[in-house]
């Protein structure tokens, strides 16, 4: 391994960006510039046009679900699907304490009570035992999140759903094409959420999409994500033409403004031609890199599960352990990897009893229903040791555009740590901001 001056204090890189820049993200060509052309010239700017009618229907074809309703974002995807499962006031559910803020702010938005759980240390997914350790009689419904590359033991949370008569909702804002003994996230559980914001692995800039196979359930998201209008036309089943029929409630329900428009559409329809070969290419490598990293002093890769049979990577991420690095922090063990890399290295999700952007007592007049409420939503009262740990000792997360490149680009992270771990004794003397 190189023992040339670490790049962080001034010696050459491992990687020369100027000769060899990382892939870019987001991927497009003239597919997009034309299929764009073609929205703008017909007209049809807004909602179900041709262009999101097609999306939908590929979409589901690709999930293995029966539909698709494309949204505005991946968070109010979840809210939506929440509200159409009738969970709201007094209800209780289930999320990891480790992901965007938008898995536990849906369920606040729906004046139910997310209820944190610890994750697992060796995949950074909802630990399955905590999930059981906080079930109530109040709990309605479990959000695993699918994180990064790594994915939710789908077999322990449907028993445990099936054996408490709760409600799975699979968040597969990171997930996109990712399987579970065979079976792709977003068709597991009664619903999957996705997100297509613009750092995603399918992307339109903003925007997502809720899949399910329940007929009824698909008909009351699409009036939800309509200002309450009922779908005119069966879903993208034509099977299940004339089965829902509005048992629930009369034609019109109280809702807003939820849709996509024909240009993200017409953007997602050549992503999604991209995106199995996208996806084929960046679990190769993940499993390639893996397997470098597993023989790397101080470094532990993501666990993988033998029912992962496809992954997708939003991130490739990896455990840094500092007592094998000289005590270097992780933080400085970050710029280093950057500087020798050339590209950006961040730490995880903050816990969301940690999380700036997880403040629920900032909007008191909204949710301020009593003071049980109040204290049950206090992000504070929730104790996540291995979410912290995971977030302030040990995490190392990339881009998934690095998982886009060749195997030698692989070869050339691992060559980076290599040498970082080589001179962490220098590095833990200099001081660095
Ligand atoms: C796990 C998770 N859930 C939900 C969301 C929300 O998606 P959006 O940004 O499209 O609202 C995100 C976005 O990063 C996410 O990472």
């Amino acid at each position: 391994m190189s023992t040339s001056k670490l790049a962080i204090l001034g010696g050459i890189p491992v990687r020369d960006t100027k000769l060899n820049p990382w892939p870019k993200w987001p991927v497009w060509d003239q597919h997009e510039a034309d299929a764009l052309l073609q929205v703008l010239h017909s007209g049809i700017w807004s909602y179900n046009g041709p262009f999101e009618t097609e999306f939908n229907h590929r979409f589901s074809e690709y999930i293995g679900c029966k539909h698709t309703i494309s949204c505005v974002n991946g968070t109010v995807t979840l809210q939506l699907i929440l509200e159409a499962l009738g969970i709201g006031w007094g209800d209780e559910v289930i999320v990891p304490g480790l992901t965007w803020q938008a898995t536990a702010a849906a369920v606040i938005d729906v004046n139910a009570t997310p209820v944190l759980v610890d994750v697992l240390e060796s995949n950074w997914c909802i630990d399955p035992q905590q999930i059981e350790a906080a079930i109530t009689p109040r709990t309605r419904a479990i959000i695993p999140v699918h994180l990064y590359g790594s994915f939710a033991n789908m077999d322990r949370i449907l028993e445990l759903a099936r054996k408490h008569q709760l409600f799975v909702i699979e968040d597969c804002a990171h997930k996109h094409g990712g399987e579970w003994n065979g079976q792709k996230a977003g068709s597991i559980g009664i619903a999957g959420s996705f997100s297509f914001q613009l750092s995603k692995i399918l992307t339109s800039g903003e925007g997502g999409a809720i899949t399910t196979n329940d007929h009824q359930l698909a008909e009351k998201l699409d009036a939800l994500r309509n200002c309450g209008r009922r779908p005119e036309h069966s879903l993208n089943d034509q099977a299940d033409k004339g089965a829902g029929q509005y048992e629930d409630e009369g034609n019109f329900i109280q809702s807003g403004n939820y849709r996509i428009t024909e240009f993200q559409a017409a953007i997602l329809l050549e992503g999604l031609q991209r995106l199995p070969s996208q996806n084929e290419k960046r679990d190769k490598n993940g499993i390639y890199l893996n397997k470098l990293l597993s023989e790397l002093n101080g470094i532990q890769p993501m666990y993988r599960d033998p029912k992962e049979t496809k992954e997708s990577y939003f991130n490739f991420a990896f455990r840094y352990e500092q007592e094998h690095f000289r005590d270097l922090p992780v933080s400085i063990f970050r710029k280093a990897l950057e500087a020798e890399l050339g590209v950006q290295v961040d730490s995880c999700y903050t816990p969301l009893n940690q999380c700036d952007l997880y403040q629920p007592h900032t909007k008191p007049s909204r949710h301020h229903l009593n003071d049980q409420y109040w204290e049950k939503i206090n992000p504070e009262n929730y104790s996540l040791p291995i979410c912290e740990k995971i977030f302030h000792q040990n995490a190392i997360c990339f881009h998934h555009k690095i998982l886009m490149g060749d195997q030698s680009e692989m070869d050339l992270i691992a060559t980076a740590i290599g040498k970082i771990y080589e001179q962490a004794d220098v590095l833990s003397e200099c001081e660095i901001e």
